[in-house]
């Protein structure tokens, strides 16, 4: 393992990785944009993008061809499926699954496990997550004609309430699927004990990190899930689902695949031709994370997990001190509601993600706002629907301030100055 050298990750830091993101250097009215949208999608490093030209422009072949360029994609390919399991924590890079997007690879796992349901069987979602991680399951369900259960949160800090979950879990529970973090609270679950749990009634466990993964180390390992799924859009990375699963389920369970694919992992999950050009450029953002984790550790020699498990340390740190900041500086907003942890005493339980409200200023209003001032961020229900159901949201949501680690102080300053001057004038 490594440990940061005693600068960590710092303002100067991101003011230099910034340098690496060309969209960053974007001008809205005559002034930078500063991107608090990235749950929804980050920037991409420059690495990212030359990867996949480079992919385009001089490899670009099917795989496991016998001429050079098909060689090379199979070479390429060996080595995006070992850096994802790096950054997902597992050893063996066939337990790695490339496809579309999260929600697709969902569905298409939620068709395969509803083959083993039976009738009186139950399964287990929550109303915290995104729906990705909700209707596949509850569709598959209904096909199986089995019960689904949902987990609630409080409604005072908005976590997962785990006595809630342990009174649904049972012996009839099959699967429990949850988000490793809210991608609209931020608050980060227990996913370790949550797996525990389950486990000792016999249900396997699936893991959104869609949320996680630009923020903190996805550990498959120690959280002992049976299946995780993240997206690399999210991390710095291409459009490119990515789905982690032990070896056992991949190659016990039965795929919806054509014939000639056969029945070896990883190729049994991954249906048709895939994006090649976004698995190098998913492999690309992996090593670019691992790069920023061995510049703060000082240790050029750092393996890639290590590297990553750097890199975020670092970044968490940083992510904490832009938290503390926002939270402070919204307090002194009279009107302006945090769904999610407030307390900047608790900041190790949620990541840098806020969604608010104003009491007088309708969302979309303040969304529109912001953005006419270079300010992006997003609004509605990010698809978290259950959660802005239950507490009356609909249909106007809420607005979403994503930090990520190119974000600044003084964009956070900007943009508190801006909801001064919104809310001001109504
Ligand atoms: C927490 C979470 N889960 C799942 C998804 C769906 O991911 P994808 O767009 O890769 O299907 C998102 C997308 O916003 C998300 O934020």
């Amino acid at each position: 393992m490594s440990t940061i050298n005693e600068h960590g990750y710092t303002l100067e830091s991101a003011q230099n990785y910034r340098q690496q993101f060309p969209g960053l250097t974007r001008m809205e009215n005559g002034q930078p944009v500063a991107f608090f949208d990235g749950p929804a999608g980050t920037q991409v490093p420059q690495r990212v993008a030359d990867a996949m030209s480079h992919y385009l422009l001089h490899l670009n072949a099917n795989h496991a061809g016998l001429f050079a360029t098909s060689v090379e994609t199979d070479r390429m390919l060996h080595e995006a499926h070992q850096a994802f399991a790096d950054f997902v924590g597992a050893t063996n890079g066939d337990e790695i699954i490339f496809g579309q997007n999260m929600t697709s690879l969902t569905f298409s796992f939620s068709r395969a496990l509803a083959r083993t349901w039976n009738p009186g069987d139950e399964i287990i979602v929550t109303a915290l997550d995104h729906d990705a991680n909700i209707s596949p399951w509850v569709l598959a369900a209904r096909d199986a004609q089995i019960k689904v259960q949902q987990v609630k949160f409080s409604e005072t800090d908005f976590t997962l309430d785990l006595e809630d979950f342990a009174s649904k879990l049972g012996e009839r529970t099959r699967l429990v699927a949850v988000g490793c973090a809210s991608n609209a609270t931020g608050g980060i679950n227990p996913v370790k004990r949550i797996a525990e749990m389950a486990h000792k009634v016999g249900a396997l466990v699936y893991l959104d990190a869609v949320h996680y993964g630009p923020h903190g180390l996805i550990d498959v390992a120690d959280w002992n899930c049976d299946f995780l799924a993240c997206s690399a859009y999210k991390f710095f990375g291409p459009h490119i689902g990515i789905l982690w699963g032990r070896q056992e389920h991949l190659e016990s369970l039965e795929a919806y695949q054509v014939r000639p694919a056969g029945d070896q992992i990883p190729g049994k999950w991954m249906t048709g031709t895939q994006s090649f050009e976004s698995i190098a450029g998913g492999l690309a953002c992996v090593d670019y994370l691992a790069d920023l984790g061995r510049d703060l550790a000082d240790g050029a020699t750092l393996n890639r997990r290590d590297a990553l498990a750097a890199a975020f340390s670092g970044i968490s740190s940083y992510e904490q001190e832009l938290s503390r900041h926002l939270i402070l500086g919204l307090r002194e907003i009279d009107g302006i509601k945090i769904w999610g942890i407030d307390d900047p005493e608790r900041l190790d339980e949620r990541f840098p993600t806020f969604s608010i409200t104003h009491s007088k200023v309708k969302t979309p209003c303040l969304a529109e706002e912001l953005s006419q001032r270079g300010i992006y961020v997003w609004h509605g229900n990010y698809y978290a629907l259950e959660f802005t159901e239950h507490l009356g949201l609909e249909p106007e949501g809420m607005v979403r301030i994503g930090l990520v680690h190119y974000n600044t102080i003084a964009e956070i300053d900007r943009l508190m100055m801006a909801i001064k001057s919104i809310v001001a004038d109504v």
